[in-house]
């Protein structure tokens, strides 16, 4: 029998990460029927029906979501002033809401709620799909200690929910929120390319997959500074590229830090 470890749920916003928590809960057996979700777009939420026809959804009305115990906000930080203002009045006074949007504070939250204090911030990760994410948590202050587990415990079923300061928020969302869009298409060509030289799928995803662990290890864990590590290997096909990769990082994900901290 599926169990459900939380009260009543809704997502307010019906996009890719609502989409990324329905199926990790659902693959971890948790019951997910009459989940509430909100979306602008109808064509959004008949998408997740197809997906989980066990869902409620409410096209173009937030606060149906906003009524139940734990409301997570899946929105991007522009919409949200909107949609606190639209809200604040709906939410429950015990209910808890769990921001998964970098840039909007706690304090921002609250102040947008009338002073609502009873909030959660989340940077997720997209693993979280296949139970594996690594989602950093912050807790507003008046959360009891009881509700804070309970809460890490319904979410840890996506993966690794560790607490950290809500100052660091937003280096999580670009290091680990967007980490996976740096490093999928490299090991899509890789996997591409191992196929084109004869190696089969499985063959590819193992061997990726099993030089990935070890190298991560042998940079992180071994003890050798950066320069003998890649000291360890005489030939760099990719060399002359690596500035320009390495500037692309600094120059991107620089720009977007600034506007998240603006
Ligand atoms: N996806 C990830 O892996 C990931 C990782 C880290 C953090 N996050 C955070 O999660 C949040 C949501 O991201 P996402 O990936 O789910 O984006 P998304 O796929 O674009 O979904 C956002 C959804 O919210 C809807 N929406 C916009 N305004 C709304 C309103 N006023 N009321 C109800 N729904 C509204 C959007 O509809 P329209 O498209 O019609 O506007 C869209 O369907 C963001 O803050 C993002 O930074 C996501």
């Amino acid at each position: 029998m599926p169990k459900r470890s939380f009260g009543f749920i809704g997502f307010i916003g019906g996009g890719r990460i609502t989409r990324i928590f329905l199926q990790g809960f659902k693959r971890k057996g948790l019951d997910i029927t009459g989940i509430a979700v909100s979306d602008g777009d109808p064509k959004i939420l008949q998408k997740l029906v197809d997906l989980f026809p066990e869902i409620r959804t409410f096209p173009n009305d937030n606060t149906g979501p906003a009524s139940r115990d734990l409301v997570f906000l899946a929105l991007h930080p522009p919409a949200i002033a909107d949609v606190l203002r639209e809200i604040k009045d709906k939410l429950p006074p015990t209910s808890i809401l769990v921001s998964l949007a970098p840039k909007w504070t706690i304090e921002a939250l609250s102040k947008g709620l009338g002073g609502f204090n009873r909030i959660v911030r989340m940077i997720p990760n997209a693993p979280s799909i296949i139970n594996k994410g690594y989602n950093p948590i912050v807790f507003s202050g008046n959360l009891a200690k009881k509700e804070k587990e309970a809460i890490k415990e319904y979410l840890d079923v996506l993966g690794d929910c560790p607490e950290v300061e809500e100052a660091k928020l937003e280096a999580y969302a670009l290091l680990t929120g967007a980490g996976p869009t740096y490093f999928w298409p490299q090991l899509d060509e890789l996997r591409n390319i191992g196929q084109s030289f004869g190696l089969t799928a499985r063959e590819t995803e193992k061997a990726l997959s099993n030089m990935l662990k070890g190298s991560l290890k042998t940079l992180f864990k071994s003890g050798s500074s950066y320069d003998d590590v890649m000291n360890l290997i005489p030939m760099k096909p990719l060399g002359e590229g690596e500035e320009t990769v390495r500037r692309l990082y600094r120059e991107k994900l620089q720009e977007l830090y600034g506007k998240l901290k603006g």
